[in-house]
């Protein structure tokens, strides 16, 4: 059987990861500021990681929703007290696109509504609701095309206001900073008067924290520098650290209903052993600090780097979620990189970088990344 070719790969074989390095099947070292699609949120490989995820497979991986796991308490708790939102509820699932999924459901359970207003280049899953609220028409299929989403601008309050106003507006899904998108930020204005219209007109108000949340800018979440407090939160990727793993925190205004929402494998013990472990190494290597002082420390020296090298035209981002604008296509320098310079990078859009790397980097790292960055500008 062959694989499904939907992935256009780098003829590299990553077998080895520690920390912000990754290695190949030759014995090549990689600096990773990539994070495996910012899903490395601790580092490769952390042993604390190792430890907690074998003991407890050790013990059992895997037992059925129908039970107590008193694993999925523990995370709820803790979560909460690390997050600021100690009053909210947990649903736990798989993956990123499940999680949006699961938030616009429950939207429409509570509020009997169908429309949803999403931002253009929004990036918020492959699944049939995500996709929908996804800006990207190449990847939308027709059986998901069902008309229940309007696309608006970014930080045009006044476009969101004129559609809110018509009062049948289900809910808002917002990144405050977009990824696929090319790292777009929602300004302060912007979301502080989504977040009043949303409560005006009974519409309840997501964001996607799957990838610029749990600690990546800076802030556990990145709405908290933005002063809003959203009725649903979304996360995944780095919660447990490459372990698939999703979550949808849910404000304490919205009564669970037996039956309304589920799934098999969500929570598992095994799922909730790594999530731990996540959070214990944030905690104990203060991660979401990390991420503001060297993303600020980075974002600094590419903003340098711009002075001289003209093919950079903006640098933009908070903590370590950085877009690198390029006037020449991004595959210029990314293949390059990886392959003469040996560094992961992401990209966005067709000209920019992005730069999604373990919440643990260092500032020597960060001075290795600009090193190389220059020497295939
Ligand atoms: C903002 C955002 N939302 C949702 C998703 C979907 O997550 P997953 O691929 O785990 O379904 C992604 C993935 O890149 C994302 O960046």
């Amino acid at each position: 059987m062959n694989l499904f070719d939907v992935y256009p790969l780098f003829d590299v074989n990553i077998v080895k990861g520690k920390g912000c390095k990754v290695w190949d099947d030759k014995g090549q070292e990689y600096l990773d500021l990539y994070g495996g699609h910012a899903v490395i949120s601790i580092g490769h490989s952390h042993p604390h990681y190792i430890q907690k995820v074998t003991e407890q497979l050790q013990k059992i991986g895997f037992y059925s929703n129908s039970v107590i796991n008193k694993l999925q308490v523990q995370l709820a708790d803790r979560l909460g007290r690390i997050s600021g939102y100690d009053d909210y509820q947990l649903f736990l699932i798989n993956s990123g696109a499940e999680a949006n999924e699961n938030a616009l459901k429950l939207a429409s359970f509570t509020n009997g509504r169908t429309r949803v207003l999403s931002a253009e280049k929004a990036f918020h899953g492959r699944t049939s609701l995500a996709v929908e609220v996804t800006n990207n028409p190449k990847i939308i299929a027709p059986i998901n095309a069902n008309g229940h989403v309007t696309y608006l601008p970014l930080n045009d309050l006044p476009a969101w206001e004129n559609e809110l106003k018509k009062g049948d507006v289900c809910a808002v899904i917002l990144e405050c900073i977009q990824g696929v998108g090319g790292i777009k930020l929602a300004t302060k204005e912007f979301a502080q008067g989504l977040q009043k219209l949303c409560k005006q007109h009974g519409t309840i108000l997501i964001c996607d924290e799957i990838q610029c949340g749990y600690g990546r800018s800076g802030k556990f979440f990145a709405h908290q520098w933005l002063d809003i407090r959203p009725d649903i939160i979304t996360v995944a990727k780095g919660i447990a650290n490459g372990f698939p793993m999703g979550a949808v925190l849910i404000s304490p205004e919205f009564k669970p209903v037996y039956g309304q929402l589920g799934t098999t494998f969500g929570g598992n013990h095994l799922a909730c052993a790594a999530a731990l472990a996540v959070l214990d190494v944030f905690e104990t290597e203060n991660l979401v600090e990390n991420a503001r002082e060297v993303g600020d420390y980075l974002i600094e020296k590419l903003k340098e780097l711009q002075k001289t090298q003209t093919h950079i035209q903006d640098v933009r981002g908070r903590g370590l979620m950085i877009g690198i604008d390029l006037d020449i296509p991004h595959k210029d320098v990314r293949v390059p990189l990886i392959h003469q310079e040996h560094c992961f990078t992401g990209c966005a859009g067709t000209n920019i970088l992005r730069l999604l790397p373990p919440l643990c980097l260092t500032k020597a790292d960060a001075d290795e990344f600009i090193e190389r960055f220059q020497k295939v500008l």
